[in-house]
């Protein structure tokens, strides 16, 4: 199988929000997919409930042309659908949404405490059976939650999707991240650049928001985002996947490969960089700063 690529494409507002715009330039959006496929990045991942499904028809186009092989595509069952029908149900729309008869990665993408864990590990050993998917994710968890998983299914999890940037640590603070490495799960940051929500969220991009972002940028030659990524990037067992369909956007994320932090400035980041959220960020999609 296919390894996960270390740089994958998130695929949140491609198509959409929460719903569908029917203005949406798809042919735009297919088209950054495919650039960032072209270029090396093979991981893609999206949900069933991004652009109320959307985004998986959209993904399904763009890698419509490619050998099937060689993409890891991953995508999630919402909170409520993870009963053992309709999570069999959601996986099965799923995968015609994205016109193919596996799936690479599929993730619980919140817990629903409703439902109990076994249920949604029935659903997901039978799809595992069937060879639908590949691999189990969960998304927005602790290590509780990981093991408690692990009592149930036939394949121990593959991948955790948390939120974790220079920015928000919880998954850092509560032993997650260490978790992850030592159990061989591959760790997934959601909003490894932290910019979706401007206006809200100091953009790191912006000079002057950071003196050690701009210290940082200005001394590798490289803009503040890519500082921003490379900081994750250079860690063990951390596999990113940002969200772009802008090819600049693209291009500038693949060139944080031409360079390296050195140890000194990776932990100068690592420990001075100010931490904004160490709780609250691993179970809430929208938070808020305090
Ligand atoms: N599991 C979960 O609960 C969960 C939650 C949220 C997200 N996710 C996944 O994680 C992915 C990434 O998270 P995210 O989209 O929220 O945040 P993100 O990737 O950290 O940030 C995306 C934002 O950064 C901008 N951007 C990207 N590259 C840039 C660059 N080189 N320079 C300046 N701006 C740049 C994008 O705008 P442009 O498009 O204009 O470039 C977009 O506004 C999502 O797409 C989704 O697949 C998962």
């Amino acid at each position: 199988m296919l390894c996960i690529s270390k740089i994958g494409l998130g695929t949140w507002l491609l198509g959409g929000d929460v719903i569908a715009n029917p203005d949406n330039d798809d042919e735009h959006d297919i088209m950054a997919i495919q650039y960032a496929i072209d270029n090396g990045i093979s991981h893609i991942d999206t949900s069933e409930s991004y652009s109320g499904g959307k985004s998986e028809i959209l993904v399904g186009k763009a890698i419509k042309k490619y050998d099937r092989s060689k993409i890891f595509l991953a995508t999630k069952v919402r909170e409520w659908n993870l009963s053992y029908n309709k999570l069999i149900d959601s996986c099965f729309a799923s995968l015609k949404r994205l016109s193919t008869n596996y799936i690479d990665l599929y993730y619980v993408h919140k817990q629903n405490p409703k439902i109990p864990i076994e249920e949604t590990c029935r659903a997901l050993n039978y799809l595992l059976s069937k060879g639908v998917i590949k691999n189990v994710g969960l998304s927005n968890v602790g290590i509780s939650t990981i093991e408690e998983y692990n009592k149930y299914l036939n394949k121990k999890v593959y991948a955790v999707q948390n939120q974790y940037n220079l920015i928000c640590r919880e998954s850092q603070c509560k032993g997650v991240i260490n978790y992850c490495k030592d159990n061989k799960i591959k760790f997934i940051c959601w909003r490894p650049i932290l910019l979706s929500y401007p206006g809200v969220i100091d953009p790191m991009y912006s000079k002057g928001t950071y003196p050690l972002l701009d210290k940082l940028s200005e001394k590798y030659h490289v803009s503040n985002v890519q500082i921003v990524a490379k900081w994750l990037l250079q860690q063990e067992n951390i596999y990113i996947i940002f969200k772009s369909n802008k090819i600049s956007h693209i291009q500038e994320i693949l060139d944080t490969q031409k360079f390296t932090l050195s140890t000194l400035d990776w932990k100068e980041l690592d420990e001075k960089f100010p931490v904004k959220f160490n709780k609250g960020c691993a179970s809430n999609e929208f938070y808020e700063i305090t």
